[in-house]
């Protein structure tokens, strides 16, 4: 038999990854605390028909789509969105508003592997539902900041977008959905060229093509300035200013915060998925090229799936990239300043009194190892050392007579004899 590998695009985590991974799903599920987002937890399976709604082309031809036996169409979540759209249609129906919802787990797409694109990677999803103001799109961007700092990472950037710019003055000009949409991927590939002939197909006029051509170029980090020449470039399509006017409000209030957040904007910058409707936005690092997160506003979505009107925004960071980051930027998460102790029966006799001091001790919280191989003490004490435990705590007859026990500290090579009742203390100290 051939030796069994990992499939293409699906990885193992090590140790010390998984260490890093769950430190920064720690920090993701913390951060969703502070903000009053509650954590729910969904089917990796669902129907193809809700994931692929308005996943746009690109995700839609990459799930990992299938029948299962009972000859459904089924797909793995390539995201969290579409879930938390069907529960506010359905289940969540009623709830007040607004309603902060919080995902975390891994999501599926067949992307071709590269460094930090993966098969199967792990999201935080955060979605805040039921609220249309600037204040709610601010929220999630400086939610997202917020993230990215306390995970350890540095010179975080965010670009900023609006659908509804482009999407404004080509529904004025008369460019139906299904067009916009097709636009709009082009859009997302940054092959504006392209994407403006298609608009230009689908019959937009001259002067339309002289403005989006103007308006893609309009990027950059003097934001307001950006903004003001948005505002000048969309001037007579009336539903595109007010979404320049509408980027402008999240802006001054993002601007406006306390942590002044590195934020750009750009004019025609779209996101693969569908479904949005207002801004979007992703975040990047210096060393990384791809996006360490994205989200945006999707007004539309809870309607498609059966529910009322229900205005919502919401981000996923691609966690593995979090990781990603953090390991180009030399940043290692601390480990557990905790002792770690390995506790050694002499003979046979005492093994029942060993598993006694390690229960002992981990009632208490400390990490103990029992020896489990049956080796002699040079050998098993040498094992302890190499892997870099703290203490053995050595049970033998003759102590146990005194109520007592050997404790060796393995860094100092030290030991001494101690009362079973005092090896707290002593381990505290
Ligand atoms: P997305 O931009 O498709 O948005 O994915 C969010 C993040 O997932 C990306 O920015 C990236 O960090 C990570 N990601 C995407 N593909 C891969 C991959 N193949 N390997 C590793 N990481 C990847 C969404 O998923 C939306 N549901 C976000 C959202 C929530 N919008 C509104 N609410």
């Amino acid at each position: 038999m051939s030796e069994f590998k990992t499939l293409r695009g699906m990885r193992d985590l090590l140790p010390e990854e998984a260490r890093m991974m769950i430190f920064i799903q720690d920090t993701a599920r913390r951060v969703a605390r502070l903000y009053g987002y509650k954590e729910i937890i969904t089917p990796v399976v669902e129907t193809y028909e809700l994931l692929a709604a308005k996943a746009g082309d690109e995700v839609r031809s990459r799930m990992f789509a299938f029948k299962d036996l009972g000859g459904r169409d089924v797909a793995l979540r390539p995201e969290f969105t579409a879930s938390v759209a069907r529960l506010v249609a359905t289940t969540f129906k009623n709830e007040a508003k607004p309603f902060r919802i919080f995902c975390l787990g891994s999501v599926y797409r067949y992307d071709e592997p590269q460094r930090g694109r993966h098969r199967e990677f792990w999201q935080s999803d955060y979605e805040l539902i039921g609220a249309s103001r600037p204040e709610a799109d601010a929220e999630i961007l400086i939610l997202t900041d917020r993230l990215m700092r306390e995970a350890g990472l540095k010179d975080v950037a965010m670009k900023i977008g609006h659908v509804g710019v482009i999407r404004g003055i080509l529904s004025q000009e008369g460019v139906d959905d299904r067009e916009q949409n097709a636009v709009m991927q082009l859009m997302d590939k940054k092959e504006y060229g392209s994407a403006i002939s298609l608009a230009e197909k689908s019959g937009i006029s001259e002067k339309c093509v002289k403005v989006l051509e103007q308006l893609v170029q309009c990027k950059g980090n003097s934001v307001f300035e950006v903004i003001d020449r948005m505002k000048e470039l969309a001037k007579d399509y009336g539903k595109s200013l007010e979404s320049v006017e509408n980027l402008k409000q999240i802006l001054d209030l993002v601007t406006g915060n306390d942590d002044v957040i590195n934020v750009s904007v750009d004019a025609g910058f779209a996101r693969g998925l569908e479904y949005y409707t207002g801004m979007v936005f992703e975040m990047f690092i210096p060393t990384l090229d791809i996006a360490l997160g994205g989200g945006g506003r999707y007004d539309k979505l809870v309607e498609l799936f059966g529910g009322e009107s229900t205005p919502a925004v919401g981000v996923a960071h691609g966690l593995d990239r979090v990781l990603l980051g953090l390991q180009n930027q030399k940043m290692t998460p601390k480990a557990e300043g905790r002792k770690t102790v390995f506790v050694f029966p002499i003979k046979e006799e005492q093994r029942a009194h060993a598993l006694r001091i390690s229960k002992l001790l981990r009632d208490a919280g400390i990490m103990v190892e029992d020896e489990v191989m049956g080796r002699k003490m040079t050998k098993a004490l040498e094992d302890a050392d190499r892997r870099k435990m703290d203490y053995a705590i050595i049970v033998g007859e003759r102590e146990l007579k005194e109520e007592s026990v050997v404790i060796r500290d393995l860094k100092k090579r030290q030991q001494h004899t101690v009362k079973i009742d005092q090896l707290l203390n002593e381990l505290r100290t």
